[in-house]
């Protein structure tokens, strides 16, 4: 073979490729017409294998097994009769199992798009010793298997704790086009994860429900179906005498699967690719993350103002359309950062061209100018269907190099908005570079400031293969529905590969693989079929996008994509995409944004207000509660459909007063979701995470999908249901302050029972949890401002405690770098610590690193509100490093409240217990620095 030729040392990635894909196609091209695959339920679909052989690499290259068929079955074709077996600890806390075709390469996700450690070759490997023990240990995990029928499991070393186990659960079924393999699972093993998926049930996995995975456009309206991403990955957490222990399982497969979880046990049923699974140990479920990210890349970097508000809409139907929105947002002083575009600035939806008549440039660099004077930024929408037109630059250019996916030796002709269109093919290594050549063409012709790519599932109005009418226009003019596919087409049936033997529950119907997107027998870059690559495209286009981006003005990259693989937390943000304005969807907004934290894509949110149109009546309302809940998504977005009523937050006294309340605090919690966006830079920890992931202990947290944290230790509690002016909220154990009145206060034992909290119409229930340094500034309307103003730290205690620490930390840097590092001179971070001894010995001090960025700066901390004190305020002495006075006032709590806290608290809450705050501060945030004051204690 080939691949024989070559070192295992310098495989060469590409050429494996190459041939494993000439291999595919050549199938592919030659296969007979498939013959109706009438359902067969009773037929077995396979009988299992034989472990006949098994070595130790040396060097700790993992063992190589050789799998032997059992027993033939023809259900969904042949089984491949001899496979391999690799099993590696890659990692301390990582283990990988993968099982692939013994004698042929197979298609799997390239490792020039998500690069990772190779397995080795299937042949010429390193001899080995052959392997005789039952267990193959690693730091934390351990596999075992079984040898006939062959059956693995893994184990958590330190604990004996099964986490997966293919034995009796059903036979290993491997054939070209259908794979399938169960685990059973304790049923107390609460799991998320396997999407993108609308949950009406939250976030953790309601068993039964279904779970297909493969890239589509069908709105996020759609309960319990493939949505637009694919990532078969799920955390499953487990409470083990009283500790709740997490670790994470990756199926790592392109192809199209249905996943089904029964609550006993999951099985995976896959129409291609490999069984290539990777086992992530925890044991809590940051640490899950952190590995998870560790391998398939850490989330993105943010620049500062995408943390800010963001207003968009289709149909601005021209500038001085947006010009009025950028004032309506001025005049009600509510903070806005980013405007959009959504396809109306375009010539005919044609991608990085401008509306000479409604967008004339002239004027749109005018207005940019001017926004950009003010710190504002401007972001719009391209799609990756490139117009039929020869007199079109774009499409000549892409003619020229020719880019674009085939079907039978011609591009793929689909349409979307601008009508005929070809899809560039981005594992094309000449389409992604004439892509990034288009968006610096197009970064010439305006200078936005991000771009954002929908319809990258990719989504085709049309299915099958399709011509140019003769007979009638396409794109009809002046259509009212330009949705409609206006082709002549023709349904494709006549390979395996546009209509497989197992039909997955594609669209919640178990629509054709190709139904509106591209053909699934259609080939990419080196013949690669669409039928494997499909649920990447979005993915190559974000990396390709990122690369343009990256190339302008060194500045950092802001891209958000509809469509996402595992790996595109690293390029891009994400938003849940069509959702509709109804109370329903503004709750199962939670459930995605946690999804995408746990799949090492934080910066993610929903479509504030709601895109398809709601009831015009209900919206006000809906808007007010929607704004409170979506002032606290990492991505903070209002986006409407050109059918819906007008939703800009000032469009509404009451709206805009919601808006200037919760925006109000997203603008002082800048600094801390800009830390958050650090640490998930480093770590992988989401920015919204569910309450397990900062109490994995708590069970009642476990299925909390209606609550969320920022970080670990702020709480938003929203209103999701019309009418309500009081919300049910669950708090884990300790003192809960109230941020947007920190007087009140709730304290909570473990027992998770529900405490009501007033929720007048504009307000918010977002909390700060004791043992926190929280870092707020002054807030404005625009971050650029808001990130110049002076620091408060807020400092929560738990109530009355007599001994107790607080801490937290601020990563400030120059946002517009590429690079998210702390390096001295662009950038600085700060650690806080605060202690109170024996009641009355306050202590609160900072630790900078690289200071120098933050003193050029000018930063300043002007405040401490420290939370949970008992005593009397009066004339305190607060010393700052030792000699300076500052001013220092106690004000009483107004209100304490305790859900099954133990009775020793509650005494304590009856006792006389204080905020303090230390004013008049000019601390500079760049130089370390020591506050000691002691508390008078009222006999
Ligand atoms: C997997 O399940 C089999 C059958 O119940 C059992 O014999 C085996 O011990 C299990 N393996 C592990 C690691 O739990
Ligand atoms: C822009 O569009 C609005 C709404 O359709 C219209 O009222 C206005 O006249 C247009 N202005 C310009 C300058 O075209
Ligand atoms: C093709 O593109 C050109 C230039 O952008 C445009 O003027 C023309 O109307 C387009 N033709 C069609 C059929 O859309
Ligand atoms: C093509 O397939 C679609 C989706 O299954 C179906 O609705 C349509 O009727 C088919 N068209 C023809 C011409 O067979
Ligand atoms: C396919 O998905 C739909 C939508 O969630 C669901 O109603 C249906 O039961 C699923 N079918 C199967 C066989 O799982």
């Amino acid at each position: 073979m080939l691949v024989t030729r070559f070192s295992p040392h310098l495989f060469p990635w590409r050429l494996l490729l190459l041939f494993l894909t000439l291999v595919g196609s050549s199938n592919g091209a030659v296969a007979a017409p498939a013959k109706a695959h009438p359902p067969r339920p009773k037929a077995a679909a396979g009988f299992g294998y034989k472990l006949v052989s098994l070595v130790e690499l040396p060097n700790g290259g993992g063992l190589v097994g050789s799998l032997q068929l059992k027993q033939p079955s023809s259900t969904y074709g042949p089984d491949i009769a001899r496979l391999r077996l690799f099993v590696k600890h890659e990692t301390q806390d990582r283990v990988r199992v993968q099982i692939t075709d013994a004698e042929k390469q197979r298609w799997e996700v390239p490792y020039d798009l998500l690069p990772r450690e190779p397995a080795p070759p299937l042949t010429k490997l390193p001899g080995g010793a052959p392997f005789t023990t039952g267990e193959y240990s690693g730091q934390s995990l351990s596999f075992t298997y079984g040898r006939d029928p062959f059956h693995f499991a893994v184990h958590r070393k330190s604990t004996g704790q099964t986490l997966f186990n293919t034995s009796h659960g059903g036979p290993l079924v491997f054939k070209d086009q259908y794979l399938e393999l169960t685990t059973r699972l304790p049923k107390d093993a609460a799991l998320y994860g396997l999407g993108e998926n609308t949950q009406p049930g939250g976030i953790k996995l309601r068993p039964n429900d279904p779970y297909t995975i493969f890239t589509t456009d069908a709105s996020a309206i759609n309960l319990n179906t493939d949505l637009y991403g694919s990532h078969p990955v799920y955390v499953d957490l487990r409470n083990i005498g009283g500790h709740g222990v997490a670790h994470a399982v990756l199926l790592l497969n392109s192809n199209a699967m249905d996943v089904f979880y029964r609550g006993d046990s999951l099985t995976y049923k896959v129409i291609g690719g490999l069984l290539d699974f990777y086992f992530f140990a925890g044991p809590t479920p940051l640490a899950v993350v952190d590995q998870y990210t560790a391998m398939i890349g850490r989330p993105a970097p943010m620049p500062y103002w995408a943390f800010g508000f963001h207003q968009c809409r289709w149909g601005y139907q021209n500038l001085s359309v947006v010009e009025a929105v950028v004032e309506g947002y001025r005049n009600a002083q509510i903070p806005l950062d980013v405007i959009w575009n959504d396809d109306d600035h375009m010539d005919a939806a044609k991608d990085f061209t401008l509306d000479p008549v409604n967008y004339p440039r002239p004027k749109l660099l005018a207005f940019l100018d001017k926004i950009h004077a003010q710190g504002m930024k401007y972001i719009v929408l391209i799609d990756p269907g490139i117009a039929v037109n020869s007199s079109y630059g774009v499409y000549q250019r892409g003619m020229e190099r020719d880019i674009f996916i085939k079907l039978d030796g011609q591009p793929y002709l689909a349409q979307v908005w601008p009508g005929p269109v070809y899809f560039p093919d981005f594992l094309n290594p000449n389409g992604a570079s004439w892509w990034i050549d288009e968006v610096r063409r197009f970064h010439e012709l305006v200078p936005v400031d991000g771009l954002w790519i929908d319809m990258n599932e990719v989504s085709n109005f049309c299915t099958g293969k399709c011509t140019i009418p003769t007979t009638h226009k396409c794109p009809v003019p002046n259509s009212k529905e330009p949705w409609l596919c206006c082709l002549d087409c023709k349904n494709l049936t006549n390979t395996r590969w546009d209509d497989p033997p197992y039909k997955i529950n594609a669209s919640g119907k178990s629509a054709p693989l190709g139904y509106n997107t591209i053909a699934t027998s259609a080939t990419h870059y080196n013949g690669i079929l669409e039928y494997n690559a499909h649920s990447l495209y979005g993915f190559s286009q974000a990396i390709a996008t990122h690369k343009g981006l990256q190339g302008l003005q060194g500045k950092r990259p802001f891209i958000l994509t509809r469509s996402t693989f595992v790996g595109s937390g690293a390029y891009a943000a994400h938003w849940t995409g069509d959702n509709k304005g109804t109370w329903e969807n503004l709750r199962y907004s939670i459930s995605t944004i946690l999804n995408f934290g746990i799949f090492g894509m934080p910066m993610v949110g929903a479509d504030i207000c709601g895109f398809y149109p709601a009831d015009p009546n209900l919206l006000e309302e809906l808007c007010s509660r929607w704004i409170e809940l979506g002032a606290f998504y990492p991505f903070s977005r209002d986006h409407a459909n050109f059918a819906s009523p007008r939703q800009e937050l000032y469009i509404w006294g009451s709206v805009a007063k919601s808006a200037r309340n919760a925006l109000g605090m997203r603008y002082r919690m800048l600094p801390y979701l800009y830390t958050l966006n650090y640490h998930a830079h480093q770590s992988g920890a989401p920015v919204a995470r569910p309450l397990f992931f900062a109490f994995p202990d708590f069970v009642p947290g476990y299925g909390v999908s209606t609550q969320f944290l920022l970080g670990d230790s702020v709480m938003v509690s929203p209103v999701l249901e019309q009418g309500a002016t009081s919300v049910s909220a669950v708090f884990p154990p300790g003192t809960w302050y109230n941020l947007f009145d920190t007087r009140k206060v709730i304290v909570s034992g473990n027992n998770g029972d529900a405490v009501k909290l007033d929720a007048p119409l504009n307000e918010i229930n977002v909390h700060v949890h004791e043992g926190t340094v929280l870092p707020l500034q002054r807030g404005g309307s625009i971050s650029r401002d808001a990130r110049a103003t002076p620091f408060t730290l807020v400092i929560a205690f738990p109530f009355g405690a007599a001994d107790a620490d607080a801490e937290g930390a601020v990563y400030v840097d120059d946002d517009e770098r590429p690079a998210m590092v702390l390096a001295e001179g662009e950038a600085t971070y700060v650690r806080f610590h605060a202690s109170v001894r024996g009641g009355k010995e306050v202590t609160v001090r900072s630790e900078v690193s690289m200071g120098s960025y933050s003193l050029k700066k000018g930063l300043v901390v002007e405040k401490l509100s420290v939370l949970g004190l008992e005593g009397s305020g009066r004339d305190l002495a607060v010393r700052v490093d030792g000699t300076e006075e500052a001013d220092a006032t106690a004000i009483a709590v107004a209100s304490a409240h305790f859900v099954g806290a133990d009775e020793k608290l509650q005494e304590v809450g009856k006792k006389r217990s204080v905020m303090v705050e230390v004013g008049g501060l000019a601390l500079p945030l760049g130089k370390s620095f020591t506050m000691t004051w002691n508390m008078h204690i009222q006999a």
